[in-house]
């Protein structure tokens, strides 16, 4: 198996973090993965925010289990009543990847971007977990509030979020494969 085959194999979420911030010349490694990405229409429709003021993801979390407590979701209440939980589980930076809402294919070319984010860490040995709850977050009172301190552009809307730190526990193994998933015509 080559390098990156096996950097795509060996990526798990990581879920518990060291303090120690990642390093700059990773991080910026790790965003140009990420704006390498495919995108319909070759439109990169996308806009990164680097956060790593934790008193914002401190209030990001609240804001996003404040909403889930409310949820419809029975799994999501239980989740984010759940005191001890930090959505970002203490990652030293969190991307918010948003899109552009006026192109083509937005959420799509988004997640491709994460994609290449997460595999690019991997690869430097930085752990990921992509982040869905966070959108919570902006489905709230507040969400014009974080869009604001996010400084996310106009006609741009948050996506996904991505926590990333240095793995504190190391990598466990893949969940088993679902099967029948693939079949070939030849
Ligand atoms: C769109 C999306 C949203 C996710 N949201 C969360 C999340 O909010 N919290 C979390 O802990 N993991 C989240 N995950 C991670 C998944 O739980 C994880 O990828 C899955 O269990 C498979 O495990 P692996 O990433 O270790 O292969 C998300 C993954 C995706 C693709």
């Amino acid at each position: 198996m080559n390098e990156t085959l096996a950097c795509i194999m060996n990526r798990r979420s990581t879920r518990a973090f060291l303090p120690e911030q990642v390093k700059e010349t990773e991080l910026q490694a790790i965003l140009q993965a990420g704006l390498h990405a495919p995108s319909a229409h070759n439109e990169q429709p996308w806009h990164f925010t680097v956060i790593q003021d934790q008193l914002l993801l401190a209030e990001l979390n609240a804001g996003a289990k404040e909403v889930g407590k409310n949820a419809n979701d029975a799994l999501l209440r239980k989740m984010c009543s759940n005191e001890q939980l930090h959505i970002f589980y203490h990652a030293p930076t969190v991307i918010v990847v948003s899109g552009e809402e006026k192109a083509i294919m937005p959420k799509t070319d988004c997640a491709a971007a994460v994609e290449n984010m997460l595999i690019a860490a991997e690869s430097l040995g930085i752990g990921t977990c992509w982040i869905g709850l966070a959108m919570l977050a902006f489905q709230g009172e507040k969400a014009a509030d974080y869009c604001r301190q996010l400084q996310i552009p106009d006609g741009y809307a948050p996506y996904y979020a991505v926590s990333l730190g240095y793995k504190k526990i190391a990598a466990v193994s893949a969940p088993p494969r679902r099967e029948d998933t693939v079949n070939f015509l030849r």
